[in-house]
């Protein structure tokens, strides 16, 4: 192989190329960039030291992004490479002919604010609560909402221990937006704070301990979705101690950057869990250029306002709402404050909150 040519890769361009593949048939990404071909090899490689790479589909209609900007460790697809290129985060104008022409939705009866394609933003406030014990419970994200793939629940813990909850064999994020107390998690006993991360494994279940004070606020998201929780007379003596850290919390040490923006996993494999993602994400003032994710999508919103817009719609969003965004609906949100906009989001199936196309 002659040396790399210096220069390439070249950047074909700065995002992925989605494409839907064909079960057996093998695909040859180019990773020079040269070819007029993209996201494939044409062979105008030949002489750079670059060689494509191959990658055969597994399954029919299996859905990859293929890297564009061929900077990605995880070739030959995406890994979010694209978003560093550039130093911020590629950013639309929300004053532009275009965007004055979308039209700002408002709260229906049920509290969600309709976006495109299945996209809401509801504030947990206008969910309706059921009670069990000292626990109000609220489902803001579930088939009937239009999820697919993931459900997200409210819960609002008073003084005293709440009762155990589990999800069957499902995976949940759950996030503390507010109170301190402790967590206990089949059988093990965690100190919770608000804007943190706590891991429940198949199978396991939770209660929740407080001490007094104030409500503790627990967003659930549940991955594959459920229906509504289940209410173990006894908590089972099962944790999953191959995985002990449970509970994460901010760290800026911890935190990635993408473009001028930055976020950080609180839950991943790292502390069990391969199918679900759970991140904390800072958004200055801006408005990002509208993109799509493969990943469904839940976001709380901690702290900082602004909107959420898809196609010709567009919502506002403000601390404490959650947003819901289907997979594949464009989107895109805007930061209105200049402190910047917190946000926790949960993606499943998927690991890395920077692939978008
Ligand atoms: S043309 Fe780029 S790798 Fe073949």
């Amino acid at each position: 192989m002659s040396e790399k040519a210096s220069g390439l890769p070249r950047i074909a361009r700065y995002k992925p190329y989605y494409q839907a593949l064909e079960k057996g048939r093998t695909y040859r990404w180019c990773s020079c960039g040269l070819s007029s071909r993209q996201p494939f090899c044409d062979g105008s490689h030949r002489g750079t030291g670059y060689e494509p790479v191959s990658y055969t589909a597994r399954e029919q209609g299996e859905e990859v992004l293929f890297c564009g900007c061929k900077h990605s460790a995880a070739q030959p697809f995406c890994d979010g490479a694209h978003n560093n290129l550039k130093g911020e985060y590629e950013s639309d104008d929300p004053n532009s002919a275009a965007n004055r022409a979308v039209r700002l939705v408002s709260a229906d009866k049920d509290g969600r604010a309709w976006l495109n394609g299945g996209c809401y933003v509801q504030s947990p406030a206008s969910g309706g609560a059921s009670t069990r014990g000292n626990l109000s419970v609220s489902s803001l994200i579930n088939a009937d909402s239009g999820a697919r793939f993931q459900s997200q629940f409210y819960f609002e813990a008073g003084g005293g221990t709440s009762p155990v909850v589990g999800f069957g064999r499902r995976d949940v994020a759950l996030l503390v937006t507010a109170g301190s107390g402790r967590i206990e998690i089949s059988g093990r006993r965690f100190a919770i704070e608000p804007e943190t991360g706590v891991y429940i494994r198949p199978g396991e279940a939770f209660r929740i301990d407080n001490p007094g004070g104030g409500a503790i606020k627990v967003f659930a998201s549940v991955c594959p979705l459920a229906h509504s929780p289940e209410w173990p007379a006894l908590m089972p003596e099962n944790f999953d101690a191959r995985f002990p850290e449970r509970v994460v919390g901010i760290d800026r040490e911890n935190r990635q950057a993408m473009g001028n923006r930055f976020f950080q996993i609180l839950v991943d494999s790292a502390v069990g869990s391969d199918v679900v993602t759970q991140f904390i994400g800072e958004i200055p003032l801006s408005k990002a250029l509208p993109h799509r994710h493969l990943y469904e999508e839940s976001l709380v919103i901690l702290r900082g306002s602004g909107y959420m817009w898809t196609q010709d719609l567009k919502a506002k969003v403000s601390a404490g709402d959650i947003v819901f965004l289907p997979r594949k609906q464009q989107h895109s949100l805007e930061c209105t404050d200049a402190g910047g906009l917190y946000l926790v989001g949960v993606i499943y199936p998927g690991n890395n909150p920077a692939v978008n196309y």
